[in-house]
C-alpha cells in the first residue's frame, strides 16, 4: 500500500436480524445474528498526492489508489472526496480481485486544449467485473475548444476527440449519481459491456455543441438506463450495431436529437440490434423524439424486437422517424436501399407535440420494408402556417391498433 492512512477501515452498519414465533406458550427467538462490523478500505487520493487546488494533475494520483484498490482482496471504495480537481487523461484498468468502487464526491476538470489528449479517452474505464461509479460528483469534460474544431457532422473522417467517460470489456457495473458535463465528444461510450445498469445521471452540455451524445452503446447486452436527465448537442443516448436487451425508462431528454436506434449499416457484418426498451421517457424541445436510422446502399443487418412505449413529446421537431436512407454528410450513395431488415418494430402512446407538421416520418427500405405495429399515437402540430399535423410513411409494413392523430401509415 501507498500512503500511511490508506485502507482506513470504515465503521460499518450493524446488522441485528430477530425472527421470533410464537407457539402459544412462549416466545421464542428463533435466531440472532450480528454481521461484524464491515471494513471496507478506502483509497483516498488525497494520502497518494492529489491536491484539490484545480491545477495539480491528479490522475497519477488516481492511479495508484486505484492499483491499491483492484489489488484490494476484500471490496474497496476509491475515493475523491469533495473539492474541485485537475485532472488528464486516465486509463483505470482491472481485472481487480474483487468489487471496485469510484466514488467521485467532487468535481474532476479535464484538460481544456485537446493537444492533451493521446487517445480518445479521458477517463477509461477497461475490463473490470462489479465496478461501481458513484459518489454525486461532476466530470467536467471542458468541451469548450474542441466544439470550434469538431466538424464530426460534416466529415466522417473527422479527428475524433476525447469521450468523457468509456466503458470497455465491462461486466456487472453500476454507475448511479454523476454528473457528466460538457465533454468534447461523446459523454459516454459503451463498448462490450456485460450487465450495466445506469441511473440518477444528469448528462449536459449546450444545444449546440457538436457530437456531445450522452450515452452511446455498442456490442453490449443487458444495459438499464434510468431515472436519467440528458440534454446535449447530438443524440441524448443511441445504440449501436451489437446494442442487445437494452432498457431505457424515465430518462428526460432536451435539448438534444433524441433517442436514437443506428445509425445501422454503414460497415459489413455489423452485429444484430435485438431487444430494445424505450418506456416511460420525455422528449423536449429536441431535432427527434424517437428514431431508427440505417444507410441507404447498406449490407445486410437487422435490428428487431424494439419497443418505444409511452412516451411524451414537448415540442419535438420529428417525433417518430424510421429513416432507412440516412445521409448526414449528403454525401452517400442514395442510389441502393439499405439491406438492414427492421423487424417487430413496435410504437405504442405516443403523445404531446410537435414543432414541424410532420410527426411521424417513416422511409422503410424497398427492398426489406420495415415490420411495424403503431399504436396509440396523439401528436398535435400548432404551426403558424394552419396546417395540421400529417404523417409520411413509405416501404413500411404496418399493423395499426387503437387510435392514430394524425393517421398514421393509413392506406
Ligand atoms: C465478462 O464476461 C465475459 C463473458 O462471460 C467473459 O468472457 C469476460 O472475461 C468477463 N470480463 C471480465 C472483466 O470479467
Ligand atoms: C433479451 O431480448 C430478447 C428480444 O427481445 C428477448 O426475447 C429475451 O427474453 C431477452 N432476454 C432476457 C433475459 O430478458
Amino acid at each position: 500500500m501507498g500512503g500511511q492512512s490508506n485502507g482506513t477501515p470504515e465503521l460499518g452498519i450493524v446488522y441485528i436480524a430477530l425472527t421470533c414465533t410464537y407457539d402459544g406458550h412462549a416466545m421464542h427467538m428463533r435466531s440472532f445474528t450480528v454481521e461484524a462490523l464491515s471494513s471496507r478500505p478506502f483509497f483516498n487520493v488525497i494520502n497518494y498526492g492529489a491536491k484539490a487546488d484545480g491545477r495539480t494533475d491528479i490522475s497519477q494520483a488516481l492511479t495508484n489508489a486505484w492499483k491499491d484498490g483492484c489489488a484490494s482482496n476484500v471490496g474497496s471504495t476509491v475515493l475523491i472526496p469533495k473539492g474541485t480537481y485537475f485532472l488528464g487523461p486516465v486509463l483505470l484498468v482491472g481485472p481487480c480481485r474483487n468489487q471496485i468502487e469510484l466514488r467521485v464526491e467532487g468535481t474532476v476538470v479535464a484538460p481544456m486544449d485537446p493537444a492533451a489528449f493521446k487517445s480518445v479517452n479521458w477517463v477509461g474505464f477497461r475490463y473490470i467485473n462489479g465496478l461501481t461509479i458513484s459518489g454525486g460528483g461532476t466530470f467536467d469534460g471542458k468541451g469548450q475548444i474542441a466544439w470550434t474544431k469538431n466538424d464530426c457532422h460534416l466529415n466522417s473522417h473527422c479527428q475524433q476527440y476525447p469521450v468523457n467517460l468509456r466503458f470497455d470489456f465491462l461486466n456487472n457495473t453500476l454507475v448511479k449519481d454523476i454528473t457528466s458535463l460538457n465533454s468534447k465528444n461523446f459523454h459516454m461510450n459503451v463498448y462490450s459491456c456485460q450487465g450495466m445498469t445506469m441511473q440518477n445521471l444528469k448528462i449536459i452540455a449546450p444545444g449546440n455543441s457538436p457530437n456531445t451524445d450522452g450515452i452511446h452503446i455498442g456490442v453490449s447486452s443487458f444495459i438499464t438506463i434510468t431515472h436519467s436527465v440528458i440534454g446535449t448537442g447530438d443524440d441524448c443516448i443511441s445504440l449501436g450495431p451489437g446494442s442487445r436487451n437494452i432498457t431505457i425508462t424515465n430518462v428526460f431528454c432536451g435539448p438534444g436529437h433524441g433517442i436514437s436506434v443506428g445509425s445501422l449499416g454503414k460497415y459489413p457484418n455489423e452485429e444484430d440490434v435485438v431487444g430494445i426498451t424505450v418506456r416511460d421517457c420525455i422528449l423536449s424541445g429536441t431535432s427527434n423524439g424517437v428514431r431508427i436510422k440505417t444507410w441507404p446502399s447498406s449490407p445486410p443487418g437487422l435490428a428487431s424486437d424494439l419497443t418505444f412505449e409511452n412516451i411524451i413529446m414537448k415540442n419535438v421537431y420529428n417525433p417518430v422517424v424510421v429513416d432507412q436512407e440516412y445521409c448526414p454528410y449528403s454525401k452517400c450513395d442514395k442510389k441502393g436501399p439499405s439491406l438492414v431488415k427492421l423487424k417487430n418494430i413496435k410504437l405504442k402512446n405516443i403523445r404531446g407535440t410537435s414543432s414541424s407538421n410532420v410527426v411521424a416520418n417513416i422511409v422503410g427500405s424497398r427492398v426489406v420494408p420495415c415490420e411495424l405495429e403503431i399504436g396509440d399515437i396523439n401528436l398535435l402540430y400548432y404551426g403558424k402556417d394552419g396546417s395540421g399535423a400529417t404523417s409520411i410513411c413509405s416501404n413500411a409494413k404496418v399493423v395499426l391498433s387503437g387510435r392514430q392523430n394524425p393517421p398514421t401509415c393509413k392506406f
